[in-house]
């Protein structure tokens, strides 16, 4: 048996005697896959947070993911396997520059990027991820919006409602900003018959360019209903090399090799194993925090895009 093997079959036997289930976003190192209950973007992730029945929840995903995990699940344990695994766009965002942006347009309501800390959640009024960004703004059927951590999702929102005025705070997401137009126009001109799928963290050039822009379970959902061969994948490394394993007939490129977010490929299978052994590292939410930030992500799921 090799290493990897022996430690995939650890994973399984702790998972049954421990209870677990493993949540795994996209963007994860593929072989996590072979281990994990569920894979899939922010959103699927979340729900099947608020489903589960397990007692323990390991998330393999970045440390806002986890602590989503943890506030619509406050009775589990929920283990982020590195502890390094954080996230740079939410880090960009604290409460009290929340409270200063908020005080600029008094009586605006927040949507608030998933991406972001349980403490910026808390004093927001509805979380958004990035497949539900338009349908969130719009349920709230205002005039202004507030729109943090990410301008990049913002505008691409208010591209989408021209009768609301989307008011960004000033975020970004590192990886998908390394991915430039010229990248794109570069690997169209290479793969002429090719599909350009992006994320919209990209860059409004990047998105204008893209046949279709969604989150990272739309992008594999887009590949899946199209007869179309080639596809050129404009968000992380992982979307791609799934896709790759899923649909051997046909043709992904990577639009840059610089589309690699380092944070999420933190977790390894020994990680996890790790993590389930030693039940390691849990995460805590602060209770009055978590309740507060409760609401506007029970408002989002709510809303079951
Ligand atoms: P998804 O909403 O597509 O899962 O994206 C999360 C994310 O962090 C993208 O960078
Ligand atoms: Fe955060 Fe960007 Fe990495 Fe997503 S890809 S987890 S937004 S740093």
């Amino acid at each position: 048996m090799t290493d990897k093997t022996f430690i995939i079959k650890k994973i399984q036997q702790l998972k049954e005697e421990k209870n677990a289930v493993i949540l795994a976003h996209c963007y994860q190192n593929i072989e996590i896959d072979e281990v994990a209950d569920f894979v899939g973007d922010s959103l699927y992730l979340s729900q099947q947070a608020s489903y589960t029945s397990k007692d323990i929840i390991v998330f393999a995903g970045v440390y806002f993911m986890a602590e989503t995990a943890k506030i619509l699940s406050p009775n589990k344990k929920v283990l982020l396997p590195r502890k390094e695994a954080g996230c740079l766009m939410a880090d960009m965002i604290d409460i009290n520059q929340l409270r200063e942006f908020k005080a600029k347009y008094p009586g605006v309501p927040v949507v608030c990027y998933v991406n972001s800390s349980a403490e910026v959640k808390s004093e927001c009024d509805i979380c958004c991820t990035s497949s539900n960004a338009v349908s969130v703004v719009k349920s709230l059927g205002a005039e202004r919006v507030l729109f943090v951590p990410d301008t990049y999702l913002g505008n691409h929102v208010s591209k989408q409602l021209p009768d609301v005025e989307v008011i960004t705070y000033n975020g970004f997401c590192p990886t998908h900003l390394r991915i430039l137009p010229d990248d794109v126009d570069k690997m169209r001109s290479l793969h002429e018959k090719a599909i350009v799928l992006s994320h919209p963290e990209c860059h409004q050039e990047v998105v204008k360019r893209s046949d279709f822009t969604g989150s990272t379970s739309q992008i594999i959902n887009y590949v899946k209903k199209s007869n179309e061969k080639e596809f050129i994948i404009a968000t992380e490394l992982g979307v791609k090399e799934r896709l790759e394993r899923d649909y051997p007939d046909k043709e992904f490129y990577l639009v840059s090799p610089k589309a690699v977010c380092p944070n999420m490929k933190w977790h390894q299978l020994e990680d996890i194993l790790n993590a389930l052994i030693n039940e390691e590292h849990e995460v805590v939410v602060e209770k009055n925090i978590a309740k507060k930030a409760l609401a506007p992500i029970e408002r989002m799921l709510g809303l079951r895009d």
